[in-house]
């Protein structure tokens, strides 16, 4: 099954509710989250009290993407604010740092995922398969949206599915950057099968259906 997770980082900030309903309407699975501290990424965008606003205006799955640093300081209070699954990136500590962030997610009763920057090797994902329950994987440097896919990122999703399977384990693999109706189907083929999508979405004229392209219906 294709999960298909708008970033509301595309979206128009002043009208969010607004946009979600929109976007839940033409058919999307997942909302996705983007937090930056301007420090593990040089830009900031939204964060707690954005993400609490947003979960009682919505029953959507709240995807959230913690670009930050340290990300254990902040987990728990990104699950206690409506997230439903918080990504950690495994480059923002040290593997105890990041280990103790995902077991902080599962103690709030989220699921927790972890997520690649473009030059991190799939390798570097191994020491978290056992706890981790998604597998993000950024096809653009991470910190803005509407940035170009990097297919040279195919081959990792590939091995992060290959990885998946040996260890027979439900671990959901995510795409993240450049997303559109021209690379899905690359990723889709690459093995992923939850995408996240900004500008293609909420740029485009008929959102349903951009979600229906990205999803291989049409
Ligand atoms: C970038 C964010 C993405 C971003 C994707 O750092 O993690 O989620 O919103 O935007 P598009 O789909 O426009 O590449
Ligand atoms: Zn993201």
């Amino acid at each position: 099954m294709v999960t298909i997770a708008p970033s509301l980082l595309a979206a128009d900030f002043a009208r969010l509710s607004e946009e979600i309903e929109d976007v839940r309407r033409g058919g999307a699975d997942w909302l996705h989250f983007d937090v930056m501290d301007g420090l593990f990424v040089p830009n900031i965008s939204m964060g707690i009290p954005v993400l609490a606003s947003i979960r009682k205006t919505t029953e959507m799955f709240l995807d959230v993407h913690l670009m930050i640093e340290k990300p254990s300081r902040f987990v728990k209070q990104f699950c206690d604010s409506g997230a439903d699954l918080v990504n950690v990136h495994i480059e923002a500590d040290s593997q105890a740092g990041i280990l103790k962030a995902l077991e902080m997610i599962h103690e709030k009763g989220k699921l927790c995922g972890i997520t690649l920057k473009p030059a991190t090797p799939w390798e570097e994902a191994e020491p978290y398969l056992n706890i981790a329950d998604l597998i993000l994987v950024m096809t653009v440097e991470p910190g803005f949206g509407g940035q170009h896919f990097m297919a040279e990122q195919l081959t990792k999703i590939t091995a992060l599915r290959e990885a998946i399977e040996r260890k027979g384990k439900d671990i959901r693999l995510e795409v993240d950057g450049g997303v559109d109706e021209k690379t899905a189907p690359l990723c889709l083929k690459a093995g992923a099968d939850v995408l996240v999508a900004g500008s293609s979405v909420f740029r485009a004229s008929d959102r349903a259906k951009m979600i229906r392209m990205l999803r291989g219906e049409m």
